[in-house]
Formats: structure tokens, C-alpha cells, sequence
């Protein structure tokens, strides 16, 4: 049994080079830098010289470097390299990437699901397994069927005489053999030391991505890997095999049919993936908030003056035959599903039930093909979520995805795409794609109301109206960040922290406590202001730490509300402190502190009243000398179920 089945979130990246030189090896550790967001427990790099190389350390690529350093590699034709995030099984340098086994080497993001079976048998075949990794037992499988191969290379290149060395098309013969064999998902990147400066590569269900340069490719599990090199993308998809030298690209099918690959454009700015004078990605980011949401909203009415959602490719008579919506997400993106239900339902008088994606294909929805199912998504990778939408579309519903990554998974294998334009996101913890994902959320149920002939054009262009105004209001909570700032460090030892809401504020809410969460690490508990008399009070005691998002005192029935329950916890000793609207008197006079945002349209505030709960949760983690953009236990994709 493997004890610890390693499940991977990793980041791969590989490159071929014309000749023997260090360039892989530069390229390779570039890369691995650029993917460090993603969360690791350790890194290795193997390369192609006159012999298979493989170096690997535990901890951050700084202590493979550092190996590198004391044993360097020698010149080489390609090299493979991996950062291994681990969920089950103590990180350590057998366990880390690359595996080989005979004379090839290999590095894997995904899980094997038949690893277990795989090794008995390979076992029983006389193969010795020095790792519990399922990553091993793809290697072993490989490197046996490539060495049972005959000598009949019946893979053709593409395009005439085959370019590819008879080992290459050995190599890939073996992969697509097992990829057959294997279960599970996966990105696979193997060298052999028989084909020198050539990866071989598949995927199923985990990301890969293919760099063009000249003279030289490259390979990726996310553009980041190589977008200072090259912005020439090639797209591989679901179980097909690419066979990559520095002048060459090959695709095949499953079958070993060689394909058309499907090339794009790598349209975003690596300056996305430096702090730009900022302490940390997340500061950055949250302070292109404005940015984000004005880069989302922009260019969205055509020359009619109506709403057009280029992307969106489910056609409007569709559209107004849907009698229900899902929206599945996880974590940040589920609470701006939260948000989007109010502002859907209220604008187009659709039933919008909002699930956790790895809740939803377990509870047997209700699910026909008059639902659309919307999955929100930042880096289109997570795979709860594409498990989700595959189980909608089994279902017959339409799936329409938004997301912050082009040509992500999500987005490919959905109905539909409305992109955030928030660019490329570095920190864990999701700030500005979660306003852009509401801003998103409020073109969809804009673009619906006017599809659906809920709202009249000239309606639509005053809702559109006051959502323009946003991207300044959010540039003034802003500038008022440093009185957060200075909360926050007096909250830094509090072992607990309950945020309250109520309506659409009762989402932020729960926003705010994961960012305490995952960040600070301090247990913190988002629920509904409304709840607080159902039993939660119970926890508030004398100097509880207790955050409201208070509704905007322009709606009454909420406002008086929540002012209540802050004097119910203060009459226990809470300390209180509020998100409210400028001006809010009442608020002000209840609460330790006020964090004030600007007026606007209540279904809109949450793109404001987020704001501060993130400064605070990013300030109180700064405080406890905690690494803000890369938090332990975290990855910035979660692409394993
Ligand atoms: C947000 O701060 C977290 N890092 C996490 O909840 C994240 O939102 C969730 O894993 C969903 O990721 P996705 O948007 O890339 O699908």
C-alpha cells in the first residue's frame, strides 16, 4: 500500500536546446522560480549531458541551487525540472522529483490512482522502488515498456521525413502505451538518455503547456515557466503526447496519430510576475484592484449601446430558456458566487443556488438542460471545480466559466467564457480576482436581466453607470489603508476573530475570515450577522474581537439590523470593529474602529468592504513575520481533488 500516495500540485517546467551548454539549466531554475507561488516542499532538475543528471534537494529552490553550486551538471541538450508540493508524506529528497528508472527520468504533476496495482506487478517484474511516490511506479512503467519495445518506429513526424531519432519515437511509444495504463491524472515530462535534446510529454487532466522559441522549446505546467522567453504557446490537449526537440514539435493523439496543435498567443505581462517595489505579491495586488475591475468592466457595450459579452458563446435565445443557475467554486471564488446570487436573482428573477464545487456531484443535483451552471474559477485549474463541471455537462446543463486564466482547463472544456482581467495573480491568497470576479458575476446578470428583457437598455446603462464609478471608490479605500494597517497590528496576538454580514456583506464576511485564515493563520469564522442569536454568541466574551460589514444606512431594514447584533456582542464585552459606509454615524459610534468605504448601490459594496478586511488580513500576517504571498500548508491552484 503507498502509505504516503503523494499527491502532487506542482510546478513543471523543461526545455531542449540546439547543443550541450547550461541554457536548459538556466531556463529550468528561471522557470521553477517563477512558479515558487505555487506552494512546494522540494525541488530537482534532471538533464540530458553525455548521461542522465539528477540533482534534488527538500526546502526552497534556493537549496537546490545551492547543490547545483556544489555538484554542478554538465553541459546538456534538455532538462527537466520540478517543484513538488506535497500533500500526504514527509517531504524528502527521495521523494522529490525528478524519478528515474533504468536511463530515463521523468517529473509528474497529478495523482496515479492505480500506482498502488502498477507497482506489484512492475515489483513482481523486477523492479526496485526506492520512493512511495506514485510518480516512481509512472517511471518504472515507462522505462519497461520502453525497453520491451521492438524495433518496428512506426511513429511518423509531421509534415515528412521523420525528424525524430528512433529512441524519441521509442520513448514515445512507451508513454502513450502507458498512459493507457495508467489512471488517474497527469503531467508527464521524460528524458532518455538515448534521445538527447528531446522531452517527451503528456498530460491528462493537469496542466501542460508548450513554449516556442527559436532554436529552442520549452514546456511548462503554466505559461509563467517561459513567458520571459517566448510568447508563442501551443495548447496539448486531454491525453495527447508531444515529442519536443529545439527544432521541432510533434502532437499526437492518444493513438500515436499525429495532430494539428492547436498554437495562441501568450497574452500577458511577465511584469505580473515581479513585486514592482512592493513588500509582497499580495500588497501588489491588492492595489491593482482598481485596475482589475476597470480591465473587466471595460469595452463591454457594442455600437447599440447593448451589453455584448464577446466571449460568451451560449447564444441569447439559449439563454432565455434557462429557468435556474448553479454557480460552483471553492474557497474565494465561492464567495463571489455568494455575491453574484443577490445581484442575479434581484436583477433577473432566475432561482441562483451557489454550491462548493467538490459538494456539488456528490449530492445528486437537480440538474437539467435548462440549467446553466456558471464556475468561477482563477486559475481555471482547480480540480474540484472541473470535476464539477464535467458532471454538469453529463447532466445536459450549458457551463459557462469565469475565469482569470486563458486557455485554463476550465475555460476549454466549458460552454462559455466571460474572462476576469485581473492578470496574472502571484500571491495564495486571492484579492484582486476575487473583485474582478465580482465584477465579472455583475456582466453576467447585467447581460441576462438584458437577454432575458428583465431590464431595459437605458437601465442597464445606469446599473453599468454606478459599476464604472467603482474602480475610483476602491482607489479611495485605498488610500485610507494605513488605518487599517494600524488595527491590524494590535489584532496580530488575537487567537480568534469572527466576521459578521449580512445580505451580500454576509459573504465579505466570510471572505475576510479566510483571509485571516490562510494568511495569519489565526482561526477566524465568517457566518451571518442574523445567526449570531442561533447560537454563536455563546463564543463572545469579555475582548472578543468581533469585524462587522455593516450594510449602507440608505437600507434600513439591514443597517438597523446589524447595529443590533454589534450592541449584542458589546453588552458581552466584544471589542467591535466595522466596515461601514462614510457617514455612518451609528456605526461609528458602536465600534473600536471604522474602516470606511465610499457610498454605492448595495449590490456593489462588497467590491469595497472586501477591501479592508484584506489589508487588515494581510497586515496582522506581516506582523507576525509570516510569508504572506506563499502560506504554509497552501497552493495558489488546488489541481488535485
Ligand atoms: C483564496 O484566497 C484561496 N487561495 C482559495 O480559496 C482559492 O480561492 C480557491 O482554491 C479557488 O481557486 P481558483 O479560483 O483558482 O479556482
Amino acid at each position: 500500500m503507498l502509505h504516503g500516495l503523494i499527491r502532487n500540485m506542482c510546478g513543471i517546467v523543461g526545455h531542449v536546446s540546439g547543443g550541450a551548454s547550461l541554457r536548459s539549466q538556466e531556463v529550468v531554475m528561471g522557470g521553477l522560480a517563477r512558479l515558487e507561488y505555487r506552494g512546494y516542499d522540494s525541488a530537482g532538475i534532471a538533464a540530458l549531458g553525455n548521461e542522465l543528471q539528477v540533482r534534488k534537494a527538500v526546502g526552497k529552490l534556493q537549496n537546490l541551487r545551492a547543490l547545483l553550486k556544489a555538484e554542478p551538471l554538465a553541459p546538456m541538450s534538455a532538462a527537466i525540472g520540478h517543484t513538488r508540493w506535497a500533500t500526504h508524506g514527509t517531504p524528502t529528497t527521495t521523494n522529490a522529483h525528478p524519478h528515474t528508472a533504468g536511463h530515463l527520468a521523468l517529473v509528474h504533476n497529478g495523482i496515479i490512482e492505480n500506482a498502488d496495482a502498477l507497482r506489484v506487478k512492475l515489483h513482481s517484474e523486477g523492479a526496485t522502488f526506492v520512493s512511495e511516490t506514485d510518480t516512481e511506479v509512472a517511471a518504472h512503467l515507462i522505462n519497461s515498456l520502453y525497453e520491451a519495445d521492438g524495433e518496428n518506429d512506426t511513429l511518423v513526424a509531421a509534415g515528412g521525413a521523420d525528424t525524430q531519432s528512433p529512441a524519441a519515437a521509442r520513448l514515445a511509444r512507451a508513454l502513450l502505451t502507458a498512459m493507457r495504463q495508467l489512471e488517474g491524472t497527469f503531467t508527464l515530462l521524460v528524458i532518455h538518455e538515448d534521445a538527447p535534446g528531446v522531452i517527451v510529454a503528456a498530460r491528462r487532466s493537469s496542466p501542460l503547456v508548450l513554449g516556442i522559441g527559436e532554436g529552442e522549446n520549452f514546456l511548462g505546467s503554466d505559461v509563467l515557466a517561459f513567458a520571459e522567453h517566448t510568447d508563442k504557446a501551443v495548447e496539448i490537449g486531454q491525453d495527447e503526447l508531444a515529442i519536443v526537440t529545439a527544432e521541432n514539435i510533434i502532437v499526437t493523439d492518444k493513438d500515436g496519430q499525429v495532430a494539428q496543435p492547436k498554437y495562441y498567443q501568450i497574452n500577458f505581462q511577465t511584469e505580473a510576475a515581479d513585486k514592482a517595489g512592493w513588500p509582497t505579491f499580495m500588497e501588489k495586488e491588492i492595489a491593482e484592484q482598481p485596475r482589475a475591475i476597470a480591465d473587466t468592466l471595460a469595452d463591454r457595450f457594442d455600437a447599440t449601446g447593448h451589453l455584448a459579452l464577446d466571449e460568451l458563446r451560449i447564444p441569447a435565445e439559449l439563454l432565455r430558456t434557462i429557468d435556474k443557475i448553479v454557480v460552483v467554486g471553492c474557497g474565494t471564488a465561492a464567495y463571489a458566487g455568494q455575491v453574484a446570487r443577490y445581484a442575479i436573482e434581484h436583477w433577473c428573477r432566475i432561482p441562483v443556488e451557489v454550491e462548493l464545487a467538490h459538494e456539488f456531484r456528490y449530492r445528486d443535483p437537480v440538474v437539467t438542460e435548462k440549467t446553466l451552471v456558471v464556475a468561477i474559477s482563477q486559475s481555471g485549474e482547480t480540480m474540484d471545480t472541473i470535476m464539477a463541471i464535467r458532471h454538469a455537462r453529463e447532466q445536459g446543463a450549458r457551463v459557462l466559466a469565469i475565469v482569470n486564466t486563458p486557455g485554463s482547463t476550465i475555460s476549454r472544456e466549458s460552454d462559455a467564457v466571460l474572462l476576469t482581467h485581473a492578470g496574472r495573480e502571484i500571491a495564495v491568497a486571492s484579492t484582486k480576482a476575487f473583485t474582478a470576479q465580482l465584477a465579472a458575476c455583475y456582466l453576467l446578470g447585467l447581460y441576462l436581466a438584458q437577454v432575458r428583457g428583465n431590464k431595459y437598455i437605458d437601465e442597464i446603462e445606469d446599473y453599468m453607470q454606478k459599476l464604472g464609478e467603482i474602480p475610483a471608490k476602491v482607489q479611495s479605500v485605498l488610500a485610507g489603508a494605513e488605518s487599517v494597517r494600524q488595527v491590524a497590528r494590535t489584532l496580530a496576538e488575537e487567537s480568534s476573530v469572527y466576521f459578521l454580514g449580512r445580505h451580500v456583506g454576509f459573504p465579505v464576511a466570510m471572505e475576510g475570515a479566510l483571509k485571516l485564515k490562510e494568511i495569519a493563520y489565526i482561526h477566524a469564522e465568517g457566518f451571518a450577522a442574523g445567526e449570531l442569536k442561533h447560537g454563536p454568541i455563546a463564543l463572545i466574551d469579555e475582548g472578543v474581537v468581533v469585524v462587522f460589514v455593516v450594510p449602507t444606512p440608505r437600507r434600513p431594514e439591514l443597517h438597523a439590523k446589524v447595529l443590533s447584533n454589534i450592541a449584542e456582542v458589546k453588552a458581552r464585552g466584544a471589542r467591535v470593529f466595522c466596515v461601514a459606509e462614510e457617514g455612518d454615524q451609528a456605526a461609528a459610534e458602536l465600534a473600536e474602529a471604522v474602516f470606511a468605504v465610499p457610498p454605492a448601490p448595495t449590490l456593489y459594496l462588497p467590491l469595497l468592504t472586501v477591501v479592508p478586511l484584506q489589508i487588515l488580513a494581510c497586515e496582522v500576517a506581516k506582523t507576525r513575520g509570516l510569508d504572506v504571498d506563499q502560506p504554509r500548508n497552501l497552493a495558489k491552484s488546488v489541481t488535485v481533488e
